[in-house]
């Protein structure tokens, strides 16, 4: 039995899974740890780090019970029989594979850090996203750190959940995958892990599996939700051009059974920590093996998902060229998707360097995303201070159409289909512009307000 599980590393996918995984084995003690002490702080506060809905209840009813946070990432390391890593492994930004391969510093170096401190046997979870084999270097590293005579099982458990509904995506999941070694010790440690799952998810939708097929699967599931979306953008340019209507087509194609219904609605691109990071692995890996076209396949994807947020900003820049528009362009949103302050990747980021590359002013507002984390965002990448000064950030959502002619929508935040827009524009100008890139507008009643509607796969 297992009676104390650390994990290393608080952040979106550390956090509410731990918290479940509490709130549902209240026998279990879970200690979730984490180097970053303004996390942890807020962990234990009660404005925690992430705006997840739901998550603030499931922490409440455990946490100071059986779900504790800390920095003392050596005690609750040397407690537990059970260690999850959930810590970041982004695309790497220099050395081999730069601006592909996962960069697995942390994942190395926490495993590193276990080996030389552990008294007694371990079972060691892999949640982070890894390429294909990771568990093997893993393994190299803790038997290479490891004091005599302790033994180490590794599992390969991936995340699955999608942030805005993480909490929903934990308590009713399509599956829990879990991969271990073929042995009977392997055994051992998988079956302990399904025992911690069965507690809420039904045996037959916990699927175990060798090492490497659990890890193949989550950079996968990733590679095709992407690739579907890249899919149905692809096609939004074709509709504008067409006069087909993009959600029109997205319904027709998603009631067949065979294709189905969901991730079939076209936006200003995709974002977040994970698509485009595991699709970049995937070709990575493809590459490594000789596999070209298989990697150029993949690789596609992520072309058609740059080209969608490049020709977005540009149909702003040519409006306002065109109309002599006085160069600011109001962006309603920042986060990635709605229901997250998570930014990471999110095409705001490189729609707003692209406009700001031509030297136009921006508003910015979004419920949950702060201005400290917008300018992060583009200084990241590479913007300078100077086009940072032409960024405005509004508290809220009256000031961000101040002398602006085109409201951009990048995030589909339900509050944004529910504003007063007769309001907002009869306080603008004599042309206002609309460019939806997120579909959640009716352009009929838009037009009949006076805006000038271009929404996303739709013609103007
Ligand atoms: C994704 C996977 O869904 C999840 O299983 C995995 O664990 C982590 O990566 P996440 O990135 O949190 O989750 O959100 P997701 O809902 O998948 O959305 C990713 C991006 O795709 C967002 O920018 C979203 O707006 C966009 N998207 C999604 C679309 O543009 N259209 C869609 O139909 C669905
Ligand atoms: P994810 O979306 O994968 O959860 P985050 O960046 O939100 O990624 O969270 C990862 C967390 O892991 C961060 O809070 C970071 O401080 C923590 N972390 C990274 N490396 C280590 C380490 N070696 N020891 C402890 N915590 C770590």
């Amino acid at each position: 039995m297992v009676k104390n599980i650390c994990c290393i590393g608080a952040g979106y996918v550390g956090g509410p899974t731990m918290s479940i995984i509490a709130q549902k084995n209240p026998d279990i003690n879970v200690y979730v740890v984490d180097k970053n002490e303004k996390r942890i702080d807020e962990w234990n506060s009660s404005n925690l780090p992430i705006f997840e809905p739901g998550l603030d209840k499931v922490v409440n009813e455990s946490r100071g019970r059986n779900l504790f946070f800390s920095t003392d990432v050596d005690k609750y390391i040397t407690l537990s029989e059970m260690i999850f890593i959930a810590v970041n492994t982004p695309t790497k930004t220099e050395g081999e594979g730069k601006g592909y391969a996962a960069d697995l510093t942390n994942l190395e170096s926490c495993a590193k850090h276990i080996a030389m401190i552990s008294e007694k046997d371990k079972i060691i979870v892999e949640k982070s996203t890894v390429p294909v084999k990771t568990s093997e270097k893993i393994r190299e590293i803790l038997n290479k750190y490891a004091k005599d005579g302790i033994n180490f099982q590794i599992l390969s458990n991936p995340e699955f959940l999608a942030e805005g509904t993480a909490m929903r995506d934990l308590e009713i999941p399509d599956r829990v995958i879990i991969g271990g070694e073929q042995s009977e010790k392997g055994k051992i440690a998988t079956d302990l892990l399904v025992n911690i799952y069965s507690s809420w998810v039904p045996k037959e939708n916990i699927l175990t599996t060798n090492l490497w097929s659990s890890e193949l699967s989550k950079l996968t599931a990733n590679a095709f939700l992407a690739q579907r979306i890249s899919s149905i953008n692809s096609l939004s340019e074709l509709c504008e051009e067409t006069g087909a209507d993009i959600d029109e087509v997205a319904k027709a194609i998603g009631m067949d059974s065979r294709i189905g219904n969901k991730f079939l609605k076209t936006s200003v691109a995709f974002g977040g920590s994970c698509f485009q990071k595991d699709i970049l692995n995937l070709v990575y890996i493809a590459k490594s093996l000789g596999l070209k076209k298989v990697a150029e396949y993949w690789n596609q994807v992520i072309i058609i998902n740059k080209h969608q947020r490049s020709r977005f900003a540009k149909k702003i820049i040519k409006t306002i060229d065109e109309n002599q528009l006085n160069k600011k362009v109001s962006l309603l949103g920042w986060a990635f998707k709605k229901d997250t302050n998570d930014s990471r990747e999110s095409a705001s980021i490189y729609i707003a360097a692209e406009l700001l590359s031509k030297g136009i002013e921006i508003n910015v507002y979004d419920p949950k995303v702060e201005l400290k984390q917008i300018r992060k965002d583009l200084k990241y990448i590479k913007i300078s201070d100077e086009k940072l000064s032409l960024i405005n950030y509004s508290e809220n959502h009256y000031d961000v159409f101040e002398d602006s002619n085109v409201i951009a929508i990048l995030t589909e935040w339900d509050e944004f289909v529910n504003y007063d827009w007769k309001t907002i524009y009869s306080k603008g100008f004599k042309k206002k512009y609309i460019f939806d890139g997120r579909n959640i507008l009716d352009p009929i009643k838009l037009k009949e307000i006076g805006f000038i509607v271009d929404s996303i796969g739709k013609r103007a």
